[in-house]
């Protein structure tokens, strides 16, 4: 791929470094985010033209805590450090940091005592404006070159700035939304300091990715594990772009999948696009081996493993493969950093085809692997997937057997797809599919007595979820309008046979996840 303008963006373990990615790129500048444990390597691979340094949970003042690798500083390129990416600058440069007597959390409002380059057009001498801090060392003395240009109440050296060595800093959080001039601050230091042309747009990323694919595949054959879901689906597009006829994708129907969702990948894939598609009809083999298994964990691993067993036979049958496709994207593919050292605790264990290449012994395409979720969907766009399909809501690799608490059975199935094709007709209806991140049915195994004209029932309870997030990692739960969750009730308990009382879940995540299993 051409060398685009890049920022690197060195992680120290934040929660919100994703988030600085995100800006970088809004301001049409391509970015990535190394953990600070391999900041160097990337550093020489990607040639940036300005480094960005996160915050963190750490502190300077603990022995062993992260810094920044020399060769960055020797490099003679702009740098800009957030929070704990400003002390650690200070700290390194011969500045001073100490430990505040209170921190400074949450809003906060600096005024600006000096022009900088990262105000160019935004801010000016003496105005205030608001920020999000979220710290408990400071910064107490400068090192030799930074002179402060913006202060807080809490914080003297809110913004630094070394001019010479294109060296900028601030306490708070540009990159979070409660920061609200905070993206141009990061578009003015990638554009303006780093001298980044911001061109880099998805018309560029599809030619040099399909100039990659090409490179990467030469003559070989690849072949493409379909979800149904949004990245797969991108991501077999991209490659027959690239390589036409040499790509096979499988599309595994594990009678899992919700109401129409197979007839609309299938009819995507043969129709529109004429890709090669082997459909292979797995319901029975799925829903016989789910039988009387509860447990949310056996159920993954179960779907999981027969879903490769099934992958690697339609594998086989088309003669095999030199490589293997997959969707995977930028939040996958970021390594966490960790300060205790410990692996992190496993919430769930997620199914998706990334068991496969070691046991298939193929090399892997995975042309999104720099894309976050938004991104992946302009791509869709861009290569004139239809809104309709882009937009779709996440849908899990397991399907329903993760919304279906205890043993699924096929009835079950059934009576679920009804119930969730209902609610989802009835958010489109109303004009708010594109507000929710995933809108989605819950069948408890949990039976409730109702009335229903003179008789008693004694039925199924349903639960619906919708949840607004930006990357899946956190969300909120989505507040309809007033009268819309009765009307669906209604409706559910009307026309689906089995159901006769319907709950809505109004857990955020965390401490919820998104999904019940
Ligand atoms: P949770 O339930 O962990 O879900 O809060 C976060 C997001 O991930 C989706 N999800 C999955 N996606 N395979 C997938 O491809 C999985 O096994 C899986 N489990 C959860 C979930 O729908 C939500 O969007």
């Amino acid at each position: 791929m051409d060398h685009p303008d890049t920022i690197l963006i060195i992680d120290f373990g934040s929660q919100v470094t994703q988030l600085i990615a995100r800006r970088v790129r809004e301001a049409g500048v391509y970015s990535e985010i190394a953990p600070f444990t391999t900041a160097a390597e990337a550093f020489a691979r990607l040639r940036p033209r300005g480094v960005i340094l996160s915050g963190s949970p750490a502190s300077v003042l603990d022995e062993g805590s992260p810094r920044v690798p020399d060769v960055i500083l020797d490099s003679g390129l702009p740098v800009l450090g957030i929070c704990y990416g400003q002390q650690v600058l200070m700290h390194q440069l011969g500045g001073t940091v100490m430990l505040g007597d209170s921190g400074e959390f949450g809003r906060a409002f600096i005024t600006v005592a000096d022009d900088c380059a990262l105000f160019d057009g935004l801010w000016a001498e003496g105005e205030t404006h608001q920020a999000w801090m979220s710290h408990g060392d400071k910064v107490t003395a400068l090192a030799p070159g930074f002179r402060s240009v913006a202060a807080s109440a809490g914080a003297p050296y809110a913004v630094i700035a070394d001019d010479t060595r294109r060296y900028y800093a601030m306490q708070f959080h540009p990159e979070v939304v409660h920061t609200p001039d905070g993206a141009k601050l990061l578009a003015n230091f990638v554009r303006h300091v780093c001298g980044c042309a911001g061109d880099w747009t998805m018309a560029e990323y599809r030619a040099a990715k399909i100039a990659d694919i090409r490179a990467q595949v030469g003559s070989g054959r690849v072949i493409c594990g379909l979800s149904g879901g949004v990245d797969s689906a991108v991501a077999a597009v991209l490659i027959h772009e690239a390589i036409g006829a040499q790509l096979t994708c499988v599309f595994v129907d594990h009678g899992l999948l919700r109401a129409g969702e197979a007839d609309q990948v299938v009819s995507l894939f043969r129709g529109h696009y004429n890709i090669p598609l082997v459909h292979v009809q797995a319901d029975t083999l799925f829903l016989n081996g789910l039988a009387g298994v509860t447990d949310p964990e056996l159920k993954r691993k179960f779907i999981g493993k027969t879903f490769i067993e099934v992958f690697e036979a339609e594998a086989r049958a088309i003669g095999g493969a030199a490589f293997l496709a997959q969707g995977t994207l930028y939040p996958d593919v970021i390594e966490s950093v960790s300060f205790t050292g410990g692996p992190s605790v496993t919430i769930k264990s997620h199914h998706n085809v990334g068991g496969l290449p070691e046991r298939m012994n193929m090399a892997l395409v995975e042309p999104l692997r720099e894309l976050f979720k938004d991104e992946v969907r302009a791509l869709g766009r861009e290569l004139g997937l239809s809104e309709a399909f882009v937009g779709r809501h996440p849908f899990p690799g397991p399907g329903l057997a993760i919304r279906i608490p205890g043993e699924v059975t096929r009835e079950r199935c059934d009576t679920l797809r009804k119930a969730d094709a209902i609610y989802l007709e009835e958010i489109r209806a109303a004009g708010l599919y594109d507000a929710i991140w995933q809108a989605f049915a819950v069948l408890l195994p949990v039976r409730s007595v109702g009335v229903m004209g003179d008789g008693r029932t004694y039925d199924n309870v349903l639960a619906l979820r919708a949840v607004t997030s930006t990357d899946g990692m956190t969300a909120e739960c989505f507040s309809f309008p007033g009268d819309f969750l009765p009307r669906v009730a209604t409706r559910i308990v009307n026309e689906v046979r089995g159901v006769n009382r319907v709950v809505y879940d109004y857990t955020s995540k965390p401490p919820g996840t998104i999904e019940w299993e």
